[in-house]
């Protein structure tokens, strides 16, 4: 089969499109000949080294896809070749080769049900990010509806997963964008208020937005300069869920900025749930979107030899994810 090699932790401009053997399913799992893929930052950061997991090398990135089930592997009833399934958050692409070629070996238990209704494309790039995304909003317990919960990078993967789901509880939402249209497509998505970070006065914006109320909770994907700038929009209690580092390290923080109203700060690690978690959390997921009528959003879909170029659309900023059509790709 072809897969796209990561020789070593320099980065993914060292991936090749090579010829190597099929995977063999072990006892427990199949064989999913994948239509989809779809790229994460973790992708990213895990070929370069600034990633816990240490896969065995050559490595197949890819944590996202979708598939034919073609081959069962020792022990496994529940499913029949031609089986349509998604991959759900796993080991897939972590530690264990991963989507970015035309087979890959999945436990069975990581394996779930495409939506109905649902494109290809949509569900190979939902279940990471949903999840993720779930986590940020309830890892502090239940939030009051009609809580303001403010997102940041939320054009992308979990951004727009935050703001869809954020919706489907009740939340008023305020969503950060650097791009205008982007930020028009966010409010069609269910963002009442959308501000640009990269703007000076963007705080000042937001307060009188929201006034006399503040931020609940923020669930922040990009770090850096910004994540004093969202704490300071915190009313009491307020949380922040951080969920990525885009804009790298907070380097000038003051942690008095905390103590006044007792702001509390917490990590997200989609990869701390157990299956039996993120199975259950998933049809929770999907519970909340078909309340309010919304399923993934796709911002592009690359052929699978394209793949450094839909890395370089990730970098960009996407709005929505972004795919790579691995049969006929
Ligand atoms: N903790 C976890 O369990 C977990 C799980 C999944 C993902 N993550 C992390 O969460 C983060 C977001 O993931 P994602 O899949 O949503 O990423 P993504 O699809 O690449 O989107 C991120 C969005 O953030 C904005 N952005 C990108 N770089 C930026 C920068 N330097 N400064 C300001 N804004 C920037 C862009 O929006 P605009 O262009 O519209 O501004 C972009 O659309 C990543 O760091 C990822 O590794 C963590």
């Amino acid at each position: 089969m072809r897969a796209w090699l990561l020789d070593d932790l320099t980065g993914i401009g060292s991936l090749r499109l090579a010829e190597v053997p099929d995977p063999i399913p072990q006892q427990g799992e199949v064989i999913l000949r994948l239509h989809y893929a779809s790229l994460n930052p973790a992708d990213r950061y895990l070929a370069e080294r600034q990633y816990p997991a240490k896969p065995a090398l050559p490595h197949i990135l890819g944590r996202d896809g979708m598939g034919t089930v073609e081959r069962l592997g020792p022990g496994v009833t529940l499913l029949q070749p031609g089986d349509r399934r998604v991959v759900l958050r796993s080991e897939v692409g972590v530690n264990r080769p991963g989507t970015f070629a035309e087979r890959v070996a999945v436990p069975v238990d990581d394996l779930v049900e495409i939506p109905a209704g649902w494109s290809d494309p949509e569900a190979a790039g939902a279940t990471l990010v949903y999840l993720t995304a779930y986590q940020a909003l309830t890892m502090w317990g239940a939030l009051p509806r009609d809580s303001l919960v403010l997102v940041t990078g939320a054009s992308g993967g979990v951004g727009v997963a935050a703001v869809q789901l954020a919706r489907a509880m009740g939340h008023r939402v305020i969503a950060l964008s650097r791009s205008d249209e982007k930020s028009r497509r966010l409010r069609e998505l269910g963002a009442t208020n959308t501000f640009d970070p990269g703007s000076p006065d963007w705080q000042r914006s937001a307060k009188a937005a929201i006034a006399p109320r503040r931020v609940d909770l923020a669930i922040d994907n990009i770090g850096g300069k910004l994540l004093p700038e969202v704490i300071d929009l915190l009313g009491d209690l307020g949380k922040v869920s951080v969920v990525g580092r885009l804009a790298g390290p907070v380097s000038e923080f003051n942690t008095a900025t905390l103590f006044f109203r007792r702001i509390r700060i917490g990590g997200v690690a989609v990869g701390a749930w157990t299956r039996a978690e993120s199975r259950a959390v998933w049809g929770e997921v999907l519970r909340l979107l078909s309340s309010v009528d919304a399923r993934p959003l796709v911002d592009s879909v690359f052929p699978f030899g394209d793949l450094a170029k839909a890395f370089g659309r990730l970098a960009q900023g996407p709005m929505g994810k972004v795919v790579v059509a691995v049969a006929g790709g």
